[in-house]
């Protein structure tokens, strides 16, 4: 379909509450989905969701092969996941470093919760339901939160950890530098 212009952080979408969608199977979401997963892939990016290409749905997009922006990352299967909810199994949080393709340039270390059970809809309306946990867990907390106008240096405890991708991590690509 077509790659997205990405919203960055500033710009008032990012802050917002997404609605929910209402309508599966549509050609209008299954469009919004194909946008959605060229964007990531050309961006290289985790994950993706709808308001950072501007579009205030709860849809996000997430999935990681061998990701040379997480190097060290498990494998998470590709999936479109609609109207989330994310519980916390238990009350351990985990440290890691994050990225967001809205906050070009930058890691930072972030909280989170080591193990989540989420569940929400796919693009026909079924429901996904799963458990998980490590850098699924992270990446699904991730996503969520910019359903909720929230970034993930929002989240961050120790501001000391926020820094440059290119000065931190010198042996990334450049262009990898997001
Ligand atoms: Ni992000």
């Amino acid at each position: 379909m077509a790659i997205r212009e990405i919203l960055r952080m500033g710009h008032p979408l990012l802050r917002q509450q997404a609605a929910p969608v209402t309508a599966f199977d549509t050609a209008e979401l299954h469009a919004l989905l194909a946008d959605m997963h060229d964007t990531m892939e050309a961006a290289q990016g985790a994950g993706l969701a709808a308001p950072q290409i501007g579009v205030s749905l709860q849809v996000v997009v997430f999935g990681v092969r061998a990701n040379p922006r997480y190097p060290e990352a498990e494998q998470v299967p590709y999936t479109v996941l609609i109207n989330p909810r994310i519980e916390a199994l238990d009350d351990v949080m985990v440290d890691g470093w994050e990225g967001c393709l809205s906050v070009p340039g930058l890691r930072g270390v972030v909280p989170r919760h080591a193990r989540i059970r989420y569940t929400g809809r796919d693009a026909a309306g079924a429901l996904i339901d799963r458990s998980v946990e490590g850098f699924h867990a992270r990446v699904v907390q991730h996503e969520c939160d910019h359903l909720v106008g929230v970034l993930y240096p929002m989240r961050m405890t120790d501001l000391g950890l926020l820094g440059y991708t290119s000065v931190l991590f010198p042996a990334m690509a450049p262009d990898q530098d997001d």
